[in-house]
Formats: C-alpha cells, structure tokens, sequence
C-alpha cells in the first residue's frame, strides 16, 4: 500500500515509523513532515490546509489512503473533502469535529446528556461577560470558543484577570469571537484517555499524563507538551468504566443520533477528582506527546486498526499491546513557549542510541543539505520503554547527555509523581 500522512509533528514522526513497521505498507509520503520522517518517508512540501493540492498529489500518486494528524485540517473538513473524491481518509468527518473546533458545542453536548464536566456559561459580549463575573467566586477559567492552537484559555485568579481575559478574547486575540466560555475551576489532577472508534464499536488506545507546563514542579507557562508517560499512574478499572460510560459513550451516541457517527482517534482530555471524571475538552486526534509515547506499545499492525475504522470492521480487530510502560521527553529550543532562534543545527543525532524499547521522534526539524536544523519550538521526542519508569527516564537523560545540544532545554522531572516519591 501507499499511504499518506498529513502534519510534521512529533505524533506523525512516531504514526509514520509504526506503519513503516508493517508488511502491507511499500511507500509512505509525509505532507510535509520533518527531518526525522525524511529518512525513511518521501517528505512533500504541500500545505496541510490546500486541500485542493493535497487531493491533486494523492491521485497522482495512486495514494491508498491518508492519515490526517493534527486538528486543523480536520476542523476545516477535509475528510469530507477527500471522501467526495473517493480518497480513504483516517480522521473524523466535519462536523464531528466541532467536538474540538467549538467548546461550546461539546459543552451544550454534555449539557444535553448529563456527561460531567465543570459548570459553565456562555456569554456574547463584554458587557454581559463582565456583569455575571463580578457576581461570581474566583478562581474560574475563560476560554475563547474557537480552535486557538490551545491558547485562548485564561485560569482566573480574580476580577482583573477575568475582566482582562474577556476584554482580549473579545477584541479579536484569537479571531473573530461571538461567544466566550465562562467554567468553574476543577481541582484535580488532568489525565489524557484516548479510544479509536469507527462510528460503531470503541476501543481503548491508551491513557497517559502530559506535562504541560514548561518548568520542572509543574510551574511557568502552558506548552504544547513537554513529555509524558503512559499508563496515567490514576487510571484503574473503576475510572475508566465511568469514563466510558458517563463520557465517551454518551458523545459518540448523541453524535449518531446527529447523523456523524465518529471515526478516528478520540482524545479526552479529563480532570479526575477523587476517582470521578470530569471531561475538561475533547480533541479530535492523538496528543502530542502521548502518540509518541503510547504508538511504540502497540503490538497490533496499526495500519490493520486504520483500515478497520475505515472499513467500519473494528469490532473484528483485536488492539494488543505490549507489557511494558513508555516514557516521553521533549527537548525544546531555549526560549520556548516564547520567542526562539530557528535553523540551528542538531549536531549529535548520530550519537544518540536507539534499539526496539528507545525511540526519537522529530518534531520541529528540517534537514537541509544532509544537515539537520531546529525549526520548531519542540525539536525532538525521546521515547524509552520499560516496565520503570525511572529506568525508561534514566536512558532517556542519557541519550540527552549524548545529544549535548546547548541550544535546547527540557524538563529533567518528567513523571516525578511516579519516580521522585
Ligand atoms: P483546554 O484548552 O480546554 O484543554 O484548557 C487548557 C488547560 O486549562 C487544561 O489542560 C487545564 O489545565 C486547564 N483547564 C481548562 N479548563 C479547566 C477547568 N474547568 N478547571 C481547571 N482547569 C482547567
Ligand atoms: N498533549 C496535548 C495535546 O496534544 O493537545
């Protein structure tokens, strides 16, 4: 087979080598990838949102089918789009979609089928925003309805802060706003649980902890995702039959009765609060670490799994896994989340050491002249698998140690509430 891979993450670096693994797959094409994709891909340089292009290479490749990685293109329609045309695409249509495009949508969603999730309001402009919010107790959380590229949430420690959060959502920070989100803060502790499904049958893809702030202890600013392990140490029977049957069940049935029976990989981001789940957002993709961190346990041909949810067959596949635990760490440009100097050269990668349980997935990187620069804000994913998790960091830190790009940070405390008790 020939397939296809819209995005240039690290998720699709690590999506890419694990159908490289299967016997079915001859050539695969990333549109448009990374350096790391580059070795064993044929990298095409095509914007993941020119659909038209993107429709235009994969009919002139006899491509067989896509997999679409990030949430853009997906929230923009292209698996519609594709479909139209005959094209095979791995990912949830549209509408389906909105799940991750409109807050308000899911939220109305939970509204309408008792699925938990944190108390809220939606309000249209600053004056009604601003009015409902000096009635209210602090802290709360802000968020602007659209996709914002996961910025345009605000945790609001007082009145300032929300009239502030409000006031720049309102005048256009993150796009035109219609409508702001005002939600009660949930304490607890965030886990990501993910399921495939292919609008008929679920199945479990994994759970994982992301660490989402940029410093060690969890402190300084949101990012992307700056390393993870899998399983989530809060995951246990009892969780995840609420988790299905209070949350996800509830989505994926109310979407049918919608007529948009969801395919594709489905990610809940979840606050658990004293064994309970409260659904904080959905995404409508694998996250980004934990793809990198979860895929290289997946002993099933994934492209077997793909082509079941396509096929509508997945209730016939079994989803095996590894006995193992998997551990994830992001190294970033110096600077990262904020300003950050591009194209500096990655000088080491041939000194990293990489087997069947230690992986390196490319994230922000381009190689240009059989050089290997930094592009991005995160630069590499290392993975490691073991049944420790400090032994999976400790091999990590010493690939790192290898590596010795000054140029670059990351966090040394990844999975600390299991490892540095
Ligand atoms: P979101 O883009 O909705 O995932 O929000 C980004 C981050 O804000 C989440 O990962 C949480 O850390 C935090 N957050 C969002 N909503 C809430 C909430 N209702 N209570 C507490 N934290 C929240
Ligand atoms: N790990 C967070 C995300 O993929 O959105």
């Amino acid at each position: 087979m020939k397939i296809a891979i819209l995005g240039s993450g690290g998720r699709e670096h690590a999506i890419a080598f694990s159908i490289s693994q299967s016997k079915k797959v001859k050539e695969i094409y990333c549109i448009p990838g990374n350096a790391g994709t580059n070795e064993f891909c044929n990298n095409v340089s095509i914007d993941i949102n020119n659909f038209e292009e993107i429709l235009k290479f994969l009919k002139e490749k006899n491509i067989d089918l896509i997999i679409v990685g990030p949430e853009d293109p997906l929230v923009n329609g292209i698996v519609d789009f594709l479909e139209k045309f005959k094209i095979k695409t791995f990912g949830p249509s549209k509408n389906a979609s909105q799940l991750e495009g409109s807050k308000i949508f899911t939220k109305n969603l939970c509204k309408k089928y008792q699925i938990p999730t944190a108390n809220f309001g939606v309000f249209e402009n600053i004056k009604d925003s601003k009015k409902f919010l000096s009635n209210s107790k602090h802290p709360l959380v802000i968020k602007a309805d659209n996709l914002a590229a996961g910025k345009g949430v605000y945790i609001c420690e007082n009145i300032n802060d929300s009239y502030l959060a409000v006031e720049e959502i309102f005048n256009g920070k993150f796009g035109e706003a219609k409508n702001i989100l005002i939600e009660e803060f949930l304490k607890g502790e965030e886990m990501s649980y993910f399921i495939i499904s292919d609008g008929k049958t679920i199945k479990n893809f994994g759970t994982a902890q992301d660490h989402k702030r940029v410093h060690e202890g969890d402190k300084g600013k949101n990012t992307g995702g700056m390393g993870a392990y899998s399983p989530s140490r809060l995951i246990n029977k009892e969780l995840e039959n609420k988790i299905l049957e209070k949350i996800i069940k509830p989505t994926l049935n109310g979407l049918s009765k919608k007529n948009t029976p969801y395919k594709g990989f489905l990610y809940a981001g979840l606050m658990i609060v004293d064994n309970e789940p409260y659904l904080i957002e959905y995404n409508v993709r694998m996250g980004d670490p934990e793809c990198q961190t979860i895929l290289p346990m997946l002993s099933t041909d994934l492209i077997d799994v793909i082509q079941a949810v396509i096929n509508g067959t997945l209730s016939k596949t079994n989803i095996e896994w590894h006995k193992t635990k998997s551990l994830c760490v992001v190294l970033c440009s110096n600077g990262y989340p904020d300003k950050y100097k591009k194209y500096i050269e990655l000088k080491n990668l041939d000194k990293v050491s990489l087997d069947k349980n230690n992986y390196l997935f490319h994230a922000g990187t381009k190689k240009i002249d059989e050089k290997v620069f930094a592009t991005g804000g995160r630069v590499l994913n290392f993975i490691s698998m073991s049944n420790s998790f400090y032994e999976a960091r400790n091999s990590i830190h010493q690939n790192l140690l290898k590596l010795n790009w000054s140029h670059g940070f990351y966090r040394k405390d990844i999975a600390y509430k299991v490892i540095d008790k």
